[in-house]
């Protein structure tokens, strides 16, 4: 089993201290999704650029084209590489929306600094079970723990596991999910969707006081894509202390790739690769810049 002190990249750094840290400065750290070399590559470009600590987040649903091992294997080969340069900042694989304890558990053997258990569409009882489970064994190996309650609604081009009904967190059975399970860190729903919005994005800012002032621990936002930045203040000023970014990050890396096969059908692959990595990486800037508001300290 992979001991905490052995995952150089997050610089002695913990998921919780990482959280912790942004709350305190009213920042949010962007937990981008990974899934491939060119993802990867992307989230630790912005990480150098921008000295931010990011998230690299491998969704359970992205095991067919990487498991966790082979993102610790990418970051461990990228991390030698004579052309990565500077020190990075902190940096921390997150097991996204994991539905299944497994996984988690081969994502915490893997050497990921955090896993989300994500049993939200079950009932209370059977969520509070699921994440209890996923915290001990998480936390015996120094792991950071996420858990949702609630549900959030599927937006276009969405790519998670999403049932398409939104159910809003609810502030008093946040504040009794977090007694019952320890978790670390909660994902809540107050309006985001995950993919695209499809009209005006709204987030219930009430409702997310209201957790604020009940759950003492940090929150997360999914559904960053398409999330204006006046609302990511507003949530970010709320406890917010990481917000997930997907959908669009794929999208820009897709539009790129279209562009130039229009013009050039027979690109090779590897122009096609670099193509898609500079497209997510503009994306991840923006999100990154957002993530920090001048105005926060
Ligand atoms: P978006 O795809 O809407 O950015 O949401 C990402 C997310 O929440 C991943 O867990």
């Amino acid at each position: 089993m992979t001991r905490f002190a052995e995952r150089p990249w997050t610089q002695g750094v913990s998921f919780t201290e990482m959280l912790a840290k942004a709350v305190a400065e009213r920042v949010a750290v962007a937990a981008f999704n990974v899934y491939d070399l060119a993802s990867v590559r992307a989230a630790l470009t912005v990480a150098q650029q921008t000295g931010q600590p990011i998230l690299l987040a491998l969704g359970e649903r992205y095991f067919k084209n990487l498991r966790p091992v082979g993102v610790v294997g990418l970051l461990n080969g990228l991390l030698e590489s004579p052309t990565m340069g500077a020190p990075l900042s902190p940096l921390g694989l997150h097991l996204d929306h994991a539905l299944a304890y497994e996984s988690c558990v081969e994502a915490v053997t893997a050497g990921f600094s955090s896993v989300m258990i994500d049993a939200s569409q079950f009932d209370f009882a059977e969520n509070v079970r699921q994440t209890r489970a996923v915290v001990e064994r998480a936390h015996a190996h120094g792991v950071g723990v996420e858990a949702e309650l609630g549900g959030l609604a599927a937006g276009m081009a969405s790519h998670e596991f999403v049932s398409g009904q939104e159910l809003l967190t609810d502030p008093d059975q946040a504040a009794e999910f977090v007694a019952q399970t320890g978790v670390d860190a909660l994902a809540v729903s107050v309006g985001t969707v995950h993919g695209l919005y499809k009209g005006e994005p709204h987030l219930d800012l009430e409702r997310l006081d209201a957790i604020q002032h009940r759950v003492s621990i940090p929150l997360v936002l999914h559904g960053g894509s398409g999330t204006p930045a006046d609302l990511l203040h507003a949530a970010i000023r709320r406890g917010v202390a990481k917000v997930n970014v997907n959908t669009e990050v794929s999208l820009a890396a897709v539009g790129a790739i279209a562009a130039t096969l229009r013009d050039h059908p027979q690109v090779h692959m590897a122009e096609l690769d670099q193509q898609a990595q500079a497209a997510m990486e503009s994306t991840m800037a923006r999100y990154v810049q957002l993530f920090h508001p001048a105005t926060a300290h």
